[in-house]
C-alpha cells in the first residue's frame, strides 16, 4: 500500500483522522482529508498534523451528502493530486430518535451524509480504479447497521445499506483488482459520542464485553490492513470491530 492516492470523507473526524494517519504513514502515499465546505477548523487541522511530520496530507471541502459537491471534491483531488487508488466512505453522522417522533429531516439527513455519500463519491471514483487495475474502497458501517439499534432506524438502515453497497459493486469489480469492503466499528470514543445521553452511554459501555469503548486508532488499524496488498483477496466482506458486543 505505497505510492497510493488516498481520499478519506470526513476525514477530519475523529476515525477519518486516525485513518488519515495511518495511511499517510505508508511511504509515497497522499491522502486527501474531506471537509465540509467552510470548516472552521481545517486550517488548525493541517496545522496539527503538519507538526506531526505529515506534509502528504491536504485537504479537500466538499459536502458528500450532495452528489454535484462530491463530484466537484473527487475533480478537485484529482487534478491536484492524481487519481483515487483507495477511497474511504467515512463521513456519517447520528440523528438519533424513536421512529413515532423522527422528523422526515432526521431521516435525510442521515440516509444523505451515510448511504447517498458513498454512492455520490463512489460513483466518481470507481471507473477509474477499474481501469488503472487496481483499487481499494472502505465503508464505514456500524454495529448497530448489524443488529439495529433502538432509536436509531435511520442510522441503521444506512449503515446496513452502506455494506449492501459494497457487497454489491464488489461483485461488478471483482475481475478489475478492486476490493470493496465495510467494517463494522462497535462504540469509538469520538465526537459523534457526544450527542448522546450520557446514562445512555453509560448503559451501552456497560454491556460491551470488552468494557470499554473502541478507539479511532484501533479502527485505522483494520482500515489499513484491508487496503494492503495483502488484503487483494478480500472482498464484499463486513469486518466487525465491536469488543465482543456482536458476534455473527
Ligand atoms: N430496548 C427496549 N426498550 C428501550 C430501549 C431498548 N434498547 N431503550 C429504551 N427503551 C425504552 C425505555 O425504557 C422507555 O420505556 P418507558 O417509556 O416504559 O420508560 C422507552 O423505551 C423510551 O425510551 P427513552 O426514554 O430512551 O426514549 P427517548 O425518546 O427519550 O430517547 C433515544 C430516544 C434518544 C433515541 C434513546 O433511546 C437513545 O439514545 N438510544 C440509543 C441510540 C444510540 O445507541 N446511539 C448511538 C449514537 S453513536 C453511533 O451510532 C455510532 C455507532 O455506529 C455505534
Ligand atoms: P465524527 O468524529 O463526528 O466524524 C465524522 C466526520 O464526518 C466529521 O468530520 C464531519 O464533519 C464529517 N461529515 C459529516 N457530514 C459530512 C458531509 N456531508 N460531507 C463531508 N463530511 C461530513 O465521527 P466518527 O466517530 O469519526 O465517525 C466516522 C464514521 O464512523 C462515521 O461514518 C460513523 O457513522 C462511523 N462509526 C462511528 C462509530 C462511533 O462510535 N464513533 C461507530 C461505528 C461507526 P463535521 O464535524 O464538520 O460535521
Amino acid at each position: 500500500m505505497t505510492g497510493r492516492v488516498v481520499l478519506v470523507t470526513g476525514g477530519m473526524g475523529g476515525i477519518g483522522t486516525a485513518i488519515c494517519r495511518r495511511l499517510a504513514a505508508a511511504q509515497g502515499n497522499v491522502v486527501a482529508a474531506n471537509c465540509l465546505p467552510g470548516y472552521d477548523r481545517k486550517d488548525e487541522w493541517l496545522a496539527g498534523l503538519r507538526a506531526e511530520g505529515f506534509h502528504n496530507i491536504h485537504a479537500a471541502e466538499g459536502d458528500v451528502a450532495d452528489y454535484d459537491s462530491a463530484t466537484a471534491m473527487v475533480s478537485h483531488v484529482e487534478a491536484s493530486i492524481g487519481p483515487v487508488d483507495i477511497l474511504i466512505n467515512n463521513a456519517g453522522i447520528v440523528r438519533d430518535n424513536v421512529l413515532r417522533k423522527m422528523s422526515v429531516g432526521e431521516w435525510l439527513s442521515v440516509i444523505d451524509t451515510n448511504l447517498n455519500a458513498t454512492f455520490n463519491v463512489t460513483r466518481n471514483v470507481v471507473e477509474g480504479m477499474s481501469e488503472r487495475g487496481w483499487g481499494r474502497i472502505v465503508n464505514l458501517s456500524s454495529v448497530n447497521g448489524q443488529r439495529g439499534q433502538f432509536g436509531q432506524t435511520n442510522y441503521s438502515a444506512a449503515k446496513a445499506g452502506m455494506h449492501g453497497f459494497a457487497m454489491a459493486l464488489a461483485q461488478e469489480v471483482v475481475k478489475k483488482g478492486v476490493t470493496v469492503n465495510s467494517v463494522s466499528p462497535g462504540y469509538v470514543a469520538t465526537e459523534m459520542l457526544r450527542s448522546m445521553r450520557p446514562d445512555v452511554l453509560e448503559k451501552i459501555i456497560a454491556g460491551i464485553p470488552m468494557g470499554r469503548l473502541a478507539t479511532p486508532e484501533e479502527i485505522a488499524s483494520l482500515v489499513a490492513y484491508l487496503v494492503s496488498e495483502e488484503a487483494g483477496y478480500i472482498t464484499g466482506a463486513n469486518i466487525a470491530i465491536n469488543g465482543g458486543m456482536y458476534m455473527s
